[in-house]
């Protein structure tokens, strides 16, 4: 498998094939994040939406992939993640599972199949599972708490999604930090109700550390967070965010880890100098 992963650091996806589903129908995957958050070690997402990227992510120490909606958002250029359909995150969910074959691959039901009703979200969340996710995630929008029940009555693992709702947000001011006041109640509720429909995992979403840490303490499945402080089991970020790959301003949670754009736009220069100044391509990158 993966022989050049960090030293000493274990990997959730390392003792499991890809879709096989364990006793109760949970897959290995589940059942590691729920060892990580047990064993106090702390789980490293990221997203992925293509072949070459879930390539390297392959060889890379994280817990889990997610086929996100901001698919939609962060390669299509759409406003919200509303744009994403099952067609686009089957697609990319191919491309990804392919591409990483090692990791544990999450998927998230769009908000298009959510809005059809819960035979809609339920038959997505199938298929999402029969392209080879591991398990699905579903935001805490209207009729989710039915979605998730049926799916774990299936033997589909669920994530849950609750805090700030990318899915709900309709005007660029909606994305703010959720969960101040009277609506932290709310988010503590429905996270808990989401333990309790079988979801094996929560992300939780831009929302003040204090309540994140209460969160992730009030819960026993593991608690992802992004934009949720520093006490969660875990956290997720957007690859091409962290990459420095997205153009524009980024959330204050946004930590980009290096400039790829800048980079790539080094290399493509490089390129065209080479083109232009007769030096690419040489003898050895021609045929006789
Ligand atoms: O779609 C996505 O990228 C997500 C993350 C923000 C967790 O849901």
């Amino acid at each position: 498998m993966n022989g050049d992963r960090e030293p000493g650091r274990p990997h959730v996806g390392s003792d499991r094939s890809p879709s096989a589903p364990g006793p109760g129908g949970q897959t290995p995957g589940a059942e590691l994040l729920r060892r990580a958050k047990r064993d106090g070690r702390r789980i490293v997402a990221c997203t992925a939406y293509d072949h070459w990227s879930a390539a390297v992510l392959n060889r890379a120490p994280v817990d889990f992939l997610l086929v996100g909606d901001s698919v939609a958002m962060v390669v299509y250029g759409h406003p919200s993640t509303r744009a994403a359909t099952l067609e686009m995150l089957m697609g990319h969910l191919g491309a990804v599972r392919r591409g990483a074959p090692d990791q544990v691959v999450v998927a998230d039901i769009p908000w298009l199949a959510m809005e059809g009703g819960v035979e809609a979200a339920v038959k997505a969340g199938r298929t999402l599972r029969g392209g080879g996710a591991d398990a699905v995630k579903v935001e805490a929008v209207p009729g989710h708490l039915t979605v998730v029940r049926r799916l774990v009555e299936e033997g589909i693992p669920v994530m849950g999604h609750v805090g700030l709702l990318p899915q709900t947000v309709t005007a660029p001011e909606e994305y703010r930090v959720a969960g101040r006041g009277r609506e932290a109640e709310e988010i503590l509720e429905s996270a808990a109700q989401l333990q309790a429909a079988g979801c094996f995992s929560l992300v939780l979403e831009c929302v003040p550390s204090n309540l994140a840490t209460e969160v992730t303490a009030a819960l026993d499945i593991p608690v992802i967070g992004i934009g949720a402080g520093a006490d969660t089991d875990g956290q997720i970020l957007v690859l091409h965010d962290l990459a420095g790959l997205t153009p524009g301003g980024a959330p204050r949670f946004v930590r980009r880890f290096g400039d790829g754009a800048a980079l790539l736009l080094r290399w493509i220069e490089a390129y065209a100098a080479s083109v232009q100044e007769g030096r690419f391509p040489t003898e050895t990158e021609s045929y006789r």
